[in-house]
């Protein structure tokens, strides 16, 4: 069972919180009584989580971008936060393709900003950067990557999270090493899935928008293998360091936060699951000719979590794909999300 108590009362500013993570973060955060600040653009889908999951009046919520420093550094000193959750992002492969600079700026100078403001702060102890698995330089073989390789991302936006990856390593090194600095760590998980993802280009949207449309999942990349799993491993991965760290500096890193191994499943297999708990939906493979680079093996040793933290995932792949299931019959049907988003938080922690 896994205990929440500490953000009682903590004043929490996070980036990012109408996207996908950062909904289901605001609620987990919120229920749990953090005095809790977002800071992002409008929800970047619609429909989205973030306007179906009840959090008006909870929390405060600025709308802003956070490439622009001065707008971020007054909702951060009006917040005066202790611990800070950076993720907003450009979080997709493709549209990084068509828009490098903008995922460059959003991606490379957002975390600069957002450093700018705690490194200007007296009263923030934990900074938390949450990047991607897809920072690594993609050799394609077999083995998970450690937290000491290479960074180098292939695309803009794996590149662009690699470059947000060394700005917190130089602003560690620079500006945080004083004994009252606050502890700074960046985390990499993996693709994740769960209720309320409303994206473009991702392969469990794809299969839920057909689901309550044509019926027909259309996989771009069968046998492409990417570690996937519930968007609760991260989020709690990401809160059990921010919280540990505040708590011990020692603590402070840079940390994978992958699924096990046997999570690490090909799109197709993954498309066969879905189709498995949804009735009436096939698969359809369609393999692009002129298709972007994107990885087609990827994989994450999470030792260094587990060692320091205890840390194991909680709910496998085929657990985790049940529970979109879950979620989406209740939202096909019109029914409380803030509800059935509680109940779900509340069978992870319980069985956490
Ligand atoms: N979803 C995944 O599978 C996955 C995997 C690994 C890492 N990540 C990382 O997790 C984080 C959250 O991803 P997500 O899936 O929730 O993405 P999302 O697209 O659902 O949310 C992105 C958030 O960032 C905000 N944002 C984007 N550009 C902005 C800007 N210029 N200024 C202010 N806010 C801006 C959006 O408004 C939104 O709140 C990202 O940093 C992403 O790179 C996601």
């Amino acid at each position: 069972m896994k205990d929440l108590s500490f953000w009682n009362g903590k004043r929490v500013f996070l980036t990012g919180h109408t996207g996908f993570k950062g909904t289901w973060m605001s609620r987990i955060l919120v229920t749990n009584g953090a005095i809790l600040t977002g800071y992002s653009l409008e929800a970047p889908t619609d429909p989205n989580l973030f306007s179906l999951a009840g959090l008006e009046g909870k929390m405060t919520s600025v709308i802003g971008d956070i490439r622009d420093l001065e707008s971020m550094k007054k909702a951060f000193d009006e917040a005066d936060p202790e611990i800070v959750i950076h993720m907003a992002a450009q979080p997709i492969v493709r549209d990084s393709y068509k828009d490098p600079r903008y995922t460059y700026e959003t991606n490379v100078m957002g975390t600069v900003n957002i450093l700018e403001c705690v490194r200007a702060s007296k009263n923030v102890k934990s900074f938390l950067n949450v990047t991607t698995d897809k920072v690594y330089q993609n050799n394609e073989w077999v083995w998970g990557y450690r937290e000491n390789e290479p960074l180098d991302g292939f695309d803009p936006y794996s590149n662009s999270k690699s470059c947000s990856e060394l700005v917190t390593h130089s602003y560690k090194n620079s500006f945080f090493m004083t004994e009252d600095a606050p502890a700074i760590s960046t985390a990499r998980a993996g693709n994740v899935i769960g209720g309320g993802d409303f994206a473009n280009d991702r392969i469990i949207p794809d299969c839920v928008r057909a689901a309550m449309g044509t019926k027909e999942i259309v996989v771009r990349n069968p046998y492409s293998t990417r570690p996937y799993q519930h968007v609760f491993e991260p989020v709690f991965a990401y809160l059990m360091i921010a919280k540990a760290q505040y708590e011990d500096k020692s603590l402070q890193g840079w940390y994978n936060v992958g699924p096990d191994d046997c999570d690490c499943v090909c799109t197709g297999d993954i498309v066969d699951m879905f189709v498995k708990n949804w009735e009436g939906v096939r698969r359809v493979d369609k393999t692009e000719a002129n298709a972007p680079h994107e990885a087609n093996f990827l994989k994450l040793d999470s030792s260094k979590l587990k060692k320091t933290f205890g840390w194991t995932p909680v709910w496998h792949i085929d657990e985790a794909i049940a529970r979109v299931v879950e979620w989406t019959r209740v939202y096909e049907a019109g029914g409380d999300i803030p509800a059935i988003m509680d109940k779900q938080i509340n069978d992870y922690i319980s069985k956490g």
